[in-house]
């Protein structure tokens, strides 16, 4: 079995290994040799070096620039603002979850699940979120989007801002400056069930204009007029381009502009522009703050041969995540004895948005013990918030952890980049960056900090998910 993260060595490891490698036995290169100072992102951005690939549709994702969470390197603070985003995470899976949560799909999905992280930490769409810029609008204005596939609706905020908008990085975007945009009436077909169900709120009715609300938690949402627009990405444009143009605006969307859907749904984004880009994207998303990904929309079938398919699964109660079948981890080049049950019964969703990968709370046992028993000559820390597993590296330079690998069906697996396995609080808070689910029938999610310096893509036209050696850092 092929596994990707050998791929993604930089290359200074693979020397290290290589060097190893002639001279002691081969299980050497189930483990991961990585240097205490990767783990602490450099805030400090160096822009844009890298060449892009200037196809028109491609754009490139850059972290949510107020999340540049530096982890400090003394153990007296344990930053507040590793815990706030693990908090701020198990606000969007706790949402996601109760959306899907099987005995509570007639109710109201924001009332149904009691969220036990604190009030005033803020409900958001997540934290861990990455940025694409949009063009909105004739002539059109730039604008940064958190892009998200465990949602449907895009919207930004506008002028006049009738109840609030948040601070924003872009000119909020004001539409009566633009030729191009139109509201939609509620007698539109669109104004009914269609809306409903991408925002998963009834929507309203004010002067003949018709009206959405979308809730991400309980204190964050968008609520204002539903509109069509010209949106531009590069050189394509689409002309009619349904969205929000949001009048009360509340919540931690950070300095962006609105959120990009790229839900399943038939009003996402990807849905939308399905005629031209045949409803296929992939991204690549950076592991430091510095770095760029790359947001691509298009197929760009045929795939390479490294890249691994596995099935894209529907579900009628979740139609607008993408689920997929995780059948299997190992550990340090083992496979964990886990019965493939444990993973079919909750189902597991790939999600951009969600930082910390969800797993069933055998799976997650079975990973905790053969991750510490690999790790058993590094002294335990203090566990944070949701991560139970942590580890003291005051006094290391270097340590060596296992590769951690998920299998998907029908067997394919996928390696987790070493910056993917550990999420550091501090040198002396450093944990292991997965956490089990409070039940065994809530969903599994695969979040982003497992999925950095991969490809990803999405063929939703093929009904399958890919994974490949990323092409960004
Ligand atoms: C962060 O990056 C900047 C520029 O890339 C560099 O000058 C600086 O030394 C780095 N700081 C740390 C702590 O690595
Ligand atoms: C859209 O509808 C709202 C509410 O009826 C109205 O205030 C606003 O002027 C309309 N915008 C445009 C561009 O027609």
């Amino acid at each position: 079995m092929n596994n990707l993260s050998t791929i993604s060595f930089p290359p200074f490891v693979l020397l290290m290994l290589c060097f190893t490698l002639s001279f002691q036995s081969s299980h050497q290169s189930h483990h991961h040799v990585i240097s205490i100072h990767s783990l602490f992102p450099n805030c400090s951005s160096s822009k844009g070096t890298k060449k892009l690939s200037q196809s028109p549709s491609t754009l490139e994702i850059h972290q949510r620039h107020d999340l540049c969470w530096q982890p400090t390197s003394s153990s007296s603070d344990t930053t507040k603002s590793t815990q706030q985003l693990l908090e701020e995470d198990q606000s969007r899976v706790d949402t996601i979850q109760a959306k899907l949560s099987k005995k509570s799909k007639k109710q109201d999905p924001f009332q149904t699940k009691k969220i036990t992280v604190p009030v005033q930490s803020g409900r958001s769409l997540g934290t861990g979120n990455y940025v694409v810029r949009v063009g909105f609008g004739t002539p059109k204005s730039d604008l940064s989007l958190i892009f998200d596939t465990g949602s449907d609706f895009t919207w930004i905020q506008c002028e006049p801002c009738v109840k609030a908008c948040y601070d924003q990085q872009d000119p909020v975007f004001n539409p009566s400056n633009s030729k191009s945009y139109t509201n939609v009436t509620c007698d539109s077909q669109l104004c009914g069930p269609k809306l409903r169900s991408a925002t998963s709120a009834t929507p309203g009715c004010a002067s003949s204009t018709c009206v959405y609300g979308i809730q991400y938690g309980d204190q964050s949402f968008s609520v204002g007029y539903f509109g069509v627009e010209t949106i531009t990405l590069g050189q394509d444009v689409f002309p009619n381009f349904y969205f929000g143009c949001g009048q009360n605006n509340q919540g931690l969307f950070g300095k962006s502009a609105g959120v990009l859907g790229l839900g399943r749904n038939s009003l996402s984004f990807v849905s939308q522009t399905a005629t031209k880009y045949g409803n296929a994207f992939s991204y690549c998303l950076p592991a430091a703050a510095s770095a760029t990904g790359l947001l691509k929309f298009g197929s760009s079938n045929p795939y390479p041969r490294t890249v691994k398919f596995t099935p894209m699964l529907s579900r009628s109660d979740g139609a607008s995540f993408y689920f997929l079948d995780l059948i299997g981890m190992s550990v340090g080049g083992y496979k964990l004895g886990i019965s493939g049950s444990v993973f079919a019964t909750g189902g597991t969703i790939i999600d951009s948005g969600t930082v910390i990968t969800r797993l069933p709370p055998a799976a997650y046992e079975a990973l905790r013990g053969a991750f510490r028993k690999a790790m058993a000559k590094y002294p335990l820390g203090k566990p944070a918030s949701i991560l139970d597993t942590c580890y003291d590296f005051t006094g290391y330079s270097t340590i060596t952890i296992p590769k951690i690998g998920l299998f998907f069906r029908p067997g394919i697996e996928v390696g987790v980049d070493p910056l993917g396995v550990l999420i550091a609080a501090s040198v002396s808070q450093v944990c292991l960056a997965f956490a089990p689910n409070g039940d065994p029938g809530d969903v599994g999610i695969y979040g982003n900090k497992q999925q950095v310096k991969l490809d990803v893509i999405y063929d939703v036209g093929n009904s399958k998910i890919g994974f490949g050696p990323g092409s960004c850092n």
